[in-house]
C-alpha cells in the first residue's frame, strides 16, 4: 500500500484554499486545513482525508503552536500551499494607512509567519515544497491598488529570494500567481474580470503543477497572465500610457 502524502493549506475555508483542500483530499493526500472560520473547517474534515487546525496567520506564537500540532498528528509533511488573504478594493481609493497596514500584516506577515514556522522543520528534512499564492496583481502598480498590489509584490519577492535559501537544503519553493477566480475575494470588485474562471479551474491549475510540474511559478490563466507578463516588460513610459489609457476609457 503506498503512504498518503501530507499537505497543510492555509486559506482553507473558502475560495482557492478550499478547492485546494478538496483537490488534495480527492487524490488521497491527508490534508491539515487552517483559517480562522473554525466550523468551516469542522464541515470540510467530515472528509475522511481532512483535519482541521484553525488558525490567524497574522498571530506568530498561534502559527507556530498550530504547525506543531499539526505534526504531531501527521508526524511528517510533504507540503504547503500559503494561501491566505485579504483584499477589499473599496477601501483602497486612496491612501488608507490603516487598511494598507491590515493587508500587509494578513498577505504579507501572515504568509511570513507560516513560512517561519515550517523553516527549520522543512530545513532538517532536507526534502519538501513549500508554494506560496501571490497573484498577478504582483507583476507592476495598479490603479485603486495601495495595499493589495504591494502586498503581493513584496510575497513574490519574498518566494524569489527564498528559493535560492531553501534550495541548499534541497527544500523547493514555489509561487503560485492567479489571475481572476471568482471568490468572496473578487466578488467585491465592481468592474468585468477578465478571463475569470472558477475555484475547481484554479485547484486542478494548482493541484497539477504542485504535483507534476518542478517550475517556479505556476501562473493562470494564461490568456491574461501572458499579456500581464507582457506589460511587466515594458518599459516605464509604454507601461503607464498603456494602463492610463485603459483606465479612462
Ligand atoms: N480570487 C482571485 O482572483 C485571486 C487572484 C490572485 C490571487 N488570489 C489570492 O489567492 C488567495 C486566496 O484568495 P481567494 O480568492 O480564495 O479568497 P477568499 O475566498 O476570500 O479566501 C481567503 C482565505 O484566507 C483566509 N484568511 C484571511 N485572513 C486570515 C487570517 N488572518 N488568518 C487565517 N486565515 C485568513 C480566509 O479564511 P478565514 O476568513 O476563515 O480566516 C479564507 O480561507 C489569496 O492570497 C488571494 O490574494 C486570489
Amino acid at each position: 500500500m503506498t503512504k498518503n502524502k501530507k499537505i497543510w493549506i492555509t486559506g482553507a475555508s473558502s475560495g482557492i484554499g478550499k478547492a485546494a483542500a478538496k483537490k488534495f483530499a480527492d487524490n488521497g493526500w491527508l490534508v491539515a486545513v487552517s483559517a480562522r472560520r473554525e466550523k468551516i473547517l469542522k464541515e470540510m474534515s467530515l472528509h475522511d482525508n481532512i483535519y482541521s487546525f484553525p488558525l490567524d496567520v497574522t498571530k506568530e506564537e498561534e502559527v507556530k503552536k498550530t504547525f506543531n500540532l499539526i505534526i504531531e498528528k501527521f508526524k511528517d509533511l510533504d507540503l504547503c500551499l500559503f494561501s491566505s488573504g485579504t483584499y477589499d478594493p473599496k477601501l483602497e481609493k486612496g491612501i488608507n494607512i490603516q487598511q494598507n497596514k491590515f493587508v500587509m500584516e494578513t498577505n504579507y506577515f501572515g504568509v511570513l509567519h507560516c513560512l517561519k514556522a515550517v523553516e527549520k522543520y522543512f530545513k532538517d528534512k532536507k526534502n519538501g515544497h513549500i508554494s506560496i499564492v501571490s497573484s498577478i496583481a504582483a507583476y507592476r502598480g495598479l490603479p485603486n491598488s495601495s495595499g493589495y498590489g504591494p502586498s503581493k509584490a513584496a510575497l513574490t519577492n519574498l518566494a524569489e529570494s527564498l528559493f535560492f535559501d531553501f534550495k541548499k537544503f534541497n527544500v523547493r519553493i514555489s509561487l503560485i500567481s492567479p489571475g481572476f477566480i471568482k471568490t468572496p475575494l473578487t466578488e467585491k470588485n465592481d468592474f468585468e474580470m477578465p478571463f475569470i474562471k472558477s475555484t475547481e479551474y484554479a485547484a486542478e491549475k494548482i493541484y497539477s503543477s504542485l504535483v507534476k510540474s518542478k517550475s517556479f511559478e505556476t501562473h493562470f490563466p494564461i490568456q491574461l497572465t501572458l499579456i500581464l507578463k507582457f506589460l511587466r516588460i515594458l518599459p516605464y513610459k509604454f507601461y503607464l500610457a498603456m494602463v492610463d489609457k485603459l483606465i479612462k476609457r
